[in-house]
């Protein structure tokens, strides 16, 4: 099959290169010269496991291109997908702009019959616009082309996004006629697998769900978040209860890790975005407010108790911070807590020595050459000269370290763990003092 997909970001490019590993032809259309350039030449913009190797075996294989035409690009495909950016606007809600201009762009040069799907994570009700967009625009034109427009969610995790959707648990499309939902669910046959995934639906239900998926998982961390705040107050053990109710199949035990709030480019947005198109529709939704509100407050936990225990103040001290993507297997750095917890030592008037396995370009581009933030290459040289280490980002190097050497190279045996991934007995044991989430402080004298 022949497909066009608009916008070659994370979520286009893995479905522009998913789409050819399964022996369709792929063109990616994107506005940036740059980006594109780079792209015909091999180099991914983002760090994804598995994205270059099919990327450039497709290139290879001619089944993957990727051009700033777009008129090509609406010439080219049956299916036209569109995966570009929706930013928040001023008060949160998912700015549209790329998107219609997209589906004026489509308007503007279809010459057939075009099966446009929207992969943006859009408002409900945006297919209609992308409708009436593509409509207004053929009726400039004076002339008469038949289109359907889908909506199609994607439901990829950064750092797997390359599997989840090769092998995906589920296929949301939303149509208003089955002549699309058979030729969408053609399309998906290849990741089909051993049971039917394609949850066909009407159209709105579909943009709903991507949202609803999203502030659901949301719900479930700032929920044990808050579990967490209490167990520190009566003196729990928030690991404890969460086995303790992860072990109920109803709560299942995935997304309850308490921690120093959630990050990235999709949850904060979307719980922000869901609540502005909830407002809109003379609904006020308390529990998207409040999930909000919980993970502004817990990116702050971790200084909190920083400050907590440095009781004479922290101006002039120095902190290891190890984990700065928002989550392990991404340089990812949008909304990352570490961002938070970065700003606030500094300017509490401390300086802090920053690693992470892939960030640190991100970091340095977001914070340029600084004063008080030394850009570590290792690990080990974050620690040297620092009175503390934080840990932000459970990335698996840093889950057994060489702590005789921490112990060794910090002036303060001092570990702030924002994700719970050591065992306060054995920080104990090994003479530190040692402060996690949701669990009582240990060696604290
Ligand atoms: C998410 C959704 O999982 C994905 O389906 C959607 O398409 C896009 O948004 P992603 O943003 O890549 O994916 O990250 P995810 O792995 O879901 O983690 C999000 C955040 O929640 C991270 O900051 C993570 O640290 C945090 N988190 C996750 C917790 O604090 N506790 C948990 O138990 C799980």
């Amino acid at each position: 099959m022949k497909i066009t997909i608009f916008g070659s970001g994370y979520v286009g490019l893995v479905t522009g290169a998913c789409f050819a590993e399964v022996g369709n032809d792929v063109l990616c259309v994107d506005i940036d010269q740059r980006k594109i350039d780079a792209l015909n030449s091999g180099k991914i913009p983002i760090h994804e496991p598995g994205l270059d190797e099919i990327v450039a075996e497709n290139i290879k294989e001619g089944r993957l291109r990727f051009t700033t035409d777009l008129r090509e690009g609406v010439e080219f495909g049956l299916y036209q997908f569109i995966a570009v950016g929706t930013p928040p606007d001023e008060d949160g809600s998912a700015d549209l702009r790329h998107v219609l201009s997209v589906a004026e762009s489509i308007g503007t040069y279809m010459q057939e019959y075009r099966i446009v799907i929207n992969k943006s994570t859009v408002p409900v009700g945006t297919a209609d616009l992308v409708r009436e967009k593509i409509g207004s625009v053929l009726v400039e034109r004076n002339v008469d082309i038949d289109y359907d427009v889908v909506s199609n969610p994607e439901f990829l995790k950064e750092g797997d996004a390359v599997n989840d959707f090769m092998k995906p648990e589920r296929i949301v499309v939303g149509v208003d006629n089955p002549r699309t939902r058979e030729l969408l669910r053609f399309l998906y046959s290849p990741f089909n697998r051993s049971h039917e995934r394609f949850i066909a639906m009407d159209v709105r239900s579909a943009e709903l769900t991507k949202y609803a998926a999203n502030a659901m998982l949301a719900t479930k961390i700032s929920f044990m978040n808050e579990i967490a705040n209490i167990a520190e107050r009566v003196g729990a053990d928030v690991e404890a209860v969460r086995k303790g109710i992860g072990s109920d199949s109803r709560i299942g035990f995935s997304f309850i890790y308490p921690g120093i709030g959630y990050g990235g480019s999709c949850f904060p947005k979307d719980v922000q975005a869901l609540e502005r198109t909830a407002h809109k529709h003379g609904y006020h939704s308390r529990i998207l407010q409040a999930v909000e509100a919980v993970n502004h407050d817990q990116k702050s936990s971790i200084v909190r108790k920083i400050r907590g225990h440095f009781t004479d103040g922290i101006k002039g001290s120095v902190f290891a911070i190890w984990g700065l993507a928002f989550k392990p297997n991404t340089d990812d750095m949008r909304e990352a807590p570490s961002r938070r917890v970065i700003e606030e030592l500094l300017s509490d008037g401390a300086r802090v020595r920053v690693y992470d396995p892939v960030a640190m370009d991100e970091v340095r581009r977001i914070y340029g050459e600084h004063d008080d933030i030394f850009y570590a290459s290792n690990p080990e040289e974050a620690i040297k000269g620092s009175d503390a280490l934080v840990v932000l980002t459970e990335w698996l190097v840093f889950r057994s370290p060489d702590f005789e050497m921490i112990k060794r190279d910090l002036a303060h045996p001092v570990v702030f763990d924002g994700r719970n991934i050591y065992s306060p007995e054995f920080m104990e044991q090994s003479g530190f003092t040692y402060y996690s989430i949701g669990r009582p402080p240990r060696g604290v004298s």
